[in-house]
């Protein structure tokens, strides 16, 4: 027997959300969905949720169980269960329309901003476009996505960022991005790299703990800042910020962070420059400012000989 705690929300009768809790007794093999229905079936027809599938392929089904964003037919019910609870409310980042049905809205108007379909080099074939196995491994994990909105939930940059893309429109992005019968690459990270875009992801990874499949956007928008970079696209606080972290490694083994802000922001930008000083005069303040001389470290030998490696 466990506790279900369920955010309600109706605001055709109830203006701000609230919790009810309902019990339910697991049976063995039950999902968390298959307990949602039997909740709605058994106890309060009203509970609104979306499901379709029950097999973790349609996507429709995500809400967060015990604080994280997660296909509720995918997780098994009793191991969910924690001090007799499940606690089951709707997604983040989008806005709850009823329980926990949310609106998709900003999500897929993200897909939308990022072009998702194959821009063709070449005038429509007679047959299929082909690609060799190995063009095709480059987008095989991103064409996995089933849109359920997990990682667009839990993402930390949308709480604060409405502007920003997201982990799912950036992976959609990759998939184009990164296929070879593409011919609008240089075109596409141009603008993912604009505000909003791949170097406004704070790399902390949530996207890849929620994703439920192998798309993981986190490492398919590194993948876009990488093309970005070898395409020469470096014209922006973000890119040039992972160029100055790389070479203040590679050159004395730790970060030099009196130059790293100066390099990302720019030499020639002098309003991004003025904005850093009172950063800069707080930090004087708390005595937080980095020795002005930077040392490189013991053995950095070592540290150069793995970046020699890499470039091989
Ligand atoms: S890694 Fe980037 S995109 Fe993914 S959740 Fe974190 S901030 Fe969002
Ligand atoms: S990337 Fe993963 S978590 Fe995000 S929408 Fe696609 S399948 Fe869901
Ligand atoms: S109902 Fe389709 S993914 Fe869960």
């Amino acid at each position: 027997m466990a506790t279900f705690k369920i955010k309600r929300y109706n605001p055709e009768k109830q203006a701000e959300p609230y919790y009810e809790e309902f019990q339910y007794d697991i049976p063995a093999g039950s999902t968390v969905l298959d307990c949602m229905n039997e909740i709605k079936w058994q106890q309060d027809g009203s509970l609104t949720f979306r499901m379709s599938c029950r097999s973790a392929i349609c996507g429709s089904c995500a809400v967060k169980v015990n604080g994280h964003a997660t296909l509720a037919c995918q997780k098994q019910a009793e191991n969910m269960v924690k001090n007799d609870t499940i606690v089951l409310e709707p997604l983040g980042n989008m806005k709850p329309l009823k329980d926990l049905a949310v609106d998709f809205t900003p999500f897929w108007d993200k897909i939308n901003k990022v072009t998702p379909y194959l821009q063709p080099r070449s005038a429509p074939p007679e047959k299929e476009r082909r690609q060799s196995p190995a063009e095709f491994k480059m987008i095989d994990d991103t064409s996995t996505c089933i849109m359920c909105g997990s990682c667009y939930s839990d993402c930390n940059v949308l709480e604060v960022d409405d502007n920003f893309l997201g982990p799912a429109a950036l992976a959609k992005a990759q998939r184009f991005v990164g296929d070879s019968r593409d011919s609008k690459t240089l075109e596409r990270v141009k603008q993912l790299s604009e505000y909003g875009g791949i170097w406004d992801c704070t790399h902390c990874a949530e996207c890849v703990e929620r994703c439920p499949k192998p798309a993981e956007p986190f490492y398919r928008i590194k993948e876009i800042m990488a093309v970005a970079l070898e395409k020469g696209v470096h014209d922006n606080v973000g890119a040039r910020h992972a160029i100055s972290f790389v070479n203040s490694v590679k050159h004395s083994g730790s970060l030099n962070e009196n130059k790293l802000p100066v390099e990302s922001m720019g030499f020639f930008n002098i309003k991004g420059l003025l904005e850093l000083v009172p950063v800069g005069l707080r930090m004087l303040l708390k005595r937080k400012v980095p020795p002005i001389l930077h040392k490189s470290i013991e053995n950095v030998q070592d540290v150069r000989r793995i970046f020699r490696k890499l470039n091989q």
